[in-house]
């Protein structure tokens, strides 16, 4: 059990921009954190901090209770997997296993234990006497979380751990580590650039951009209510629509047509960005607010993606089942009312 506190922490490379500004955040115990947002926001600088593999240029970071920013990495009791995990090749499953343990000088008997013990947790004891190479991918994978597991530290550490597995295997080894985290009793702060991975595995998610935190909130707060027009692009596939509106007497308009929903308290004619969830834009032939039409379509199997187009504004719909269209079809098309975003235009802040 940990809790981590992240206290006002930046971070410059060689005096430079600084690419962390004011990293604020507390981690209850035992929570399983995603950092999510696109390359180059800042995610694994923030965990080789954790880690001990970046000074902090200022704030403070502390895990339980103490001021970890001049410890030593071997000091501060972590379990860490990165993407490109490196397997010891002339090692079999089992030496690569006890690596850690046996640097740390741990009796025999008991090393054999922990990793007899990790081995089963993770799915490995058939395996223990290969060598990596005659490991599948998801195997080599969960050979690289038994390393850092059996150490049983307290703070796991995990950056991108699945990018370089298929689509149906990263699916698989998503939910193995969800599962893995709840047996464990860990604090878990794991990154990913993919919004479903952050979605699907978070307790709570803190999505970045630019190295500044733009919302903490668990994937149902994040996903529903987001902070800003960057976090409602950023998470949803695919992604949201986005229109132009504006409010008067507190009904709201879509790009001139006026639709039956209102809010309170906003200021009339309120120019506003609005925010449609594909699944909200509804086929509705009896009482369509609007008529669109087929452009392009995505069969996924239990959803159909709808590509259309309304005057000159595109948008995406996604609707249950396999439907068929043409391009150029009709496409009588309702909302969702209560799911619409508002978003200031200037600020691209969202209007509660
Ligand atoms: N060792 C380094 N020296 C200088 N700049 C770096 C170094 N590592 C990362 N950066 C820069 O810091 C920013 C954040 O990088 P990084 O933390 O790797 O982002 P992410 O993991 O979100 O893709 C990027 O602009 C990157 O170019
Ligand atoms: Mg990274």
């Amino acid at each position: 059990m940990a809790q981590l506190i992240f206290e006002h922490i930046s971070k410059s490379y060689h005096s430079g921009e600084p690419v962390i500004k004011d990293f604020h955040f507390e981690t209850k115990e035992q929570e399983f954190i995603v950092f999510v947002g696109p390359s180059g926001c800042g995610k694994s600088t923030i965990l080789k901090m954790i880690a001990g593999l970046e000074n902090i240029t200022s704030g403070r970071l502390i895990i339980d209770g103490r001021e970890m920013n001049n410890v030593p990495t071997r000091e501060r009791n972590l379990s860490m997997v990165f993407q490109n995990y490196a397997l010891y090749p002339h090692m079999t499953v089992y030496q690569n296993i006890a690596f850690g343990l046996k640097m740390r000088k741990e009796k025999k008997t008991d090393i054999k234990k922990k990793v007899l013990k990790t081995a089963e947790i993770t799915g490995l004891t058939t395996l223990l006497t290969r060598k990596p190479k005659d490991l599948s991918g998801g195997q080599r994978q969960r050979v690289a979380l038994a390393r850092a597991i059996v150490c049983d530290n307290p703070v796991f550490l995990m950056d991108e751990p699945l990018s370089n597995l298929d689509a149906k295997l990263r699916t698989q080894m998503r939910r193995e580590i969800t599962l893995l985290h709840k047996r464990l009793a860990t604090t878990t702060i794991y990154v990913t650039h993919d919004q479903t991975e952050a979605m699907t595995m978070a307790d709570r998610i803190i999505v970045l951009k630019d190295g500044s935190i733009q919302q903490v909130g668990t994937p149902h707060e994040i996903y529903e209510t987001p902070a800003n027009l960057f976090v409602a692009s950023f998470i949803g596939s695919p992604a949201i629509n986005v229109l132009e509106g504006k409010v008067e007497s507190n009904v709201i308009t879509i790009d001139g047509i006026p639709t039956h929903f209102s809010r309170e308290n906003l200021k009339n004619t309120n120019e506003a960005l609005i925010g449609i969830r594909p699944e909200h834009l509804i086929i509705d032939k009896y009482n369509p607010l609007l008529i669109a039409t087929v452009e392009d379509l995505e069969t996924l199997g239990a959803d159909t993606i709808i590509y259309a187009k309304y005057n000159r504004i595109h948008l995406t719909i996604k609707a249950p089942g396999l439907l068929s269209f043409t391009k150029g079809d009709r496409l009588p098309l309702s909302l969702a009312g209560k799911h619409l975003l508002l978003f200031d235009k200037e600020s691209k802040k969202i209007i509660l």
